[in-house]
């Protein structure tokens, strides 16, 4: 009986000590990610609120690997933020309905596809973008769709101002959300895009601002037929990737706007994401990107975020082909001419 007693006390003494262990522990992931992201909070009881949310958003990371076989989440500069906080780095709503397009298959029929393709390495690509605190990730899908079909249409690589698609498209809601389908139209009916460089962003930290008036020059970024790249599929359906049409229709067409679910993106750190992480649901859209590539042997999409160069891989992610990962195929957007 007393030997049982010591060894109850010794094992409360061993938890005791591990929980103090853990809380260094978790002190010291939080300074090293503190220093990592360069984040600074205004006083003490931010700093404790932050680690708070720190906390649990280590445990979700936890939780959320361990319903996988290969682990794709980890500590990110979203981890001292609430779901909420995160959600402003989104901006589709999934009750928005998309316009009813026509789908442009491609001339080559691919059956089986095997290799791979990058519109990256073929220089098509824009640098990495950085939407920051505002829903405005229709109008970065929109504008790089936009610089990669005028790239590939013959043009210089040129990087269009993502501020006019917010601030002047009042189709959609600027840092309220809105659809790169919208955006096309919009710029259809301005007659093109203004330089990044003549229109800066300034909508980072989530306020939509007035269009410009009048606006900077046009340089380019015409858009005159766009549709998808295969049916769409909103509401209750159950949606289905094509995938060898996908392909096909990114070869050539180029990149694609698509809206997808991207709830436990922030917290994706590397590696290929699979619907263990994510819905397919076209209930579950919130977040506009761009597919860029694939890699058919190894069964991945390549897809382009506008959350900067440090998130995921350099700024991508990898979705697991073939089972339309978080709706990869439900809102595929191209634009066929300039
Ligand atoms: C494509 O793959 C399926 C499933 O493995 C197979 O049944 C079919 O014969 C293949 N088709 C071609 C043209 O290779």
């Amino acid at each position: 009986m007393k030997f049982a007693l010591a060894i109850a006390a010794l094992a409360a003494t061993a938890n005791a000590l591990s929980e103090d262990a853990s809380n260094m522990l978790l002190a010291e992931r939080f300074e090293t990610f503190k220093t990592t992201h360069g984040k600074v909070y205004a006083d003490e009881a931010e700093h404790k609120e932050r680690l708070a949310i720190f906390e649990a958003n280590v445990e979700k990371v936890a939780e959320r690997n361990s319903k996988l076989k290969v682990p794709v989440h980890g500590i990110t500069k979203f981890a001292d933020m609430t779901e909420d906080e995160f959600s402003f780095y989104l901006g589709v709503d999934a009750n928005l309905k998309a316009p009813e397009l026509p789908v442009y298959k491609a001339d080559e029929v691919i059956v089986n596809a095997t290799g791979s393709f990058n519109w990256n390495d073929e220089g098509k690509l824009t640098a990495v973008k950085d939407q920051q605190q505002c829903g405005s990730c229709w109008a970065f899908s929109a504008t790089e769709t936009v610089e990669t079909a005028w790239a590939i249409a013959g043009n210089s690589l040129t990087e269009f101002a993502p501020q006019q698609l917010v601030s002047c498209d009042s189709v959609d809601q600027g840092c309220n959300g809105g659809l790169p389908s919208n955006a096309f139209e919009y710029i259809k009916s301005t007659g093109g895009m203004c330089k990044d460089s003549d229109y800066p962003y300034t909508s980072g930290k989530g306020v939509t601002g007035t269009c410009t008036s009048p606006l900077p020059s046009l340089s380019g970024g015409t858009v005159s037929d766009w549709g998808y790249g295969q049916e769409k599929c909103q509401g209750f359906k159950a949606c289905t990737e094509d995938t060898d049409g996908l392909i096909a229709a990114l070869k050539q067409y180029g990149p694609m706007s698509i809206a997808i679910d991207a709830s436990q993106w922030s917290s994706y750190t590397g590696g290929i994401m699979d619907s263990g992480s994510c819905s397919n649901s076209p209930r579950k859209m919130d977040h506009a990107v761009q597919l860029v590539g694939y890699n058919a042997d190894e069964q991945y999409w390549v897809v382009r975020n506008s959350w900067n160069t440090n998130w995921g891989e350099d700024g991508f992610i990898r979705l697991k082909m073939g089972e339309n990962t978080c709706g990869v195929a439900n809102l595929a957007a191209l634009i066929k001419s300039v």
